[in-house]
């Protein structure tokens, strides 16, 4: 099966292709000489995942999956969510990205958070959501020099690391990403199985 995931970050596709293993030839944007950003600028997080999907359907007309996340903490009102990656402005700065999200909490008690990716997937002209969620808290201070964005500050439920502190190996064992796109291997293993059946 050939599919497509619309992005063109290269590191992204990458890890990705590890979760899906060998079942699925993976193409990304790159495969197909598409080099322009397509907008977010959705109000959701499924918003801006379908559009990338839908907007890279109808250019090339093959299956498709197209993926968004973000960091949704409680006591903002799910801010910095769908905004996460330009919190502090538009150069994508991780360092002030934070400096912001820990400026707004200040000495809050309630540091409750969580990561949130949605997948849309268009298979054979249908449309799919997946969800993984990672749930955990906000620390005062960064701690940890592995990952990126958000993770220095961020602690998973059950853990008394930050996700910067953990091996990428750990981090893929537990996170957000790699529990939507295991969901989304799952889907598409059965879907093709069902299909061989037929
Ligand atoms: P994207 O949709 O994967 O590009 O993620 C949007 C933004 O959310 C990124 O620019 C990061 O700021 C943040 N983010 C996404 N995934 C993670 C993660 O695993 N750790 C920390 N921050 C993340």
């Amino acid at each position: 099966m050939k599919i497509v995931f619309a992005t063109n970050n290269e590191n992204k596709t990458r890890e990705i292709k590890n979760i899906l293993g060998d079942s699925f030839t993976l193409l990304s944007l790159q495969d197909y000489n598409i080099t322009e950003d397509i907008p977010e600028n959705e109000e959701t997080l499924e918003g801006n995942a379908l559009h990338k999907a839908r907007t890279v359907n109808n250019m090339i007309h093959t299956d498709v999956f197209a993926d968004d996340t973000g960091l949704e903490i409680e006591i903002l009102d799910g801010l910095p969510g769908v905004h996460s990656a330009r919190f502090a402005g538009e150069n994508k700065d991780s360092s002030a990205n934070i400096r912001k999200v820990l400026t707004m909490m200040g000495d809050a008690k309630n540091r409750k958070a969580r990561f949130r990716t949605i997948i849309a997937l268009i298979l054979e002209d249908k449309e799919y959501i997946f969800e993984g969620v990672a749930e955990g808290k906000i620390i005062k201070k960064e701690r940890g020099n592995d990952g990126f964005g958000y993770d220095p500050v961020f602690i998973p439920d059950g853990q008394n690391i930050t996700f910067a502190e953990m091996s990428l190996d750990e981090k893929n064992r537990i996170s957000h990403r790699a529990i939507a796109f295991e969901k989304l291997k799952t889907f598409l293993l059965r879907y093709q199985n069902n299909k061989n059946r037929v």
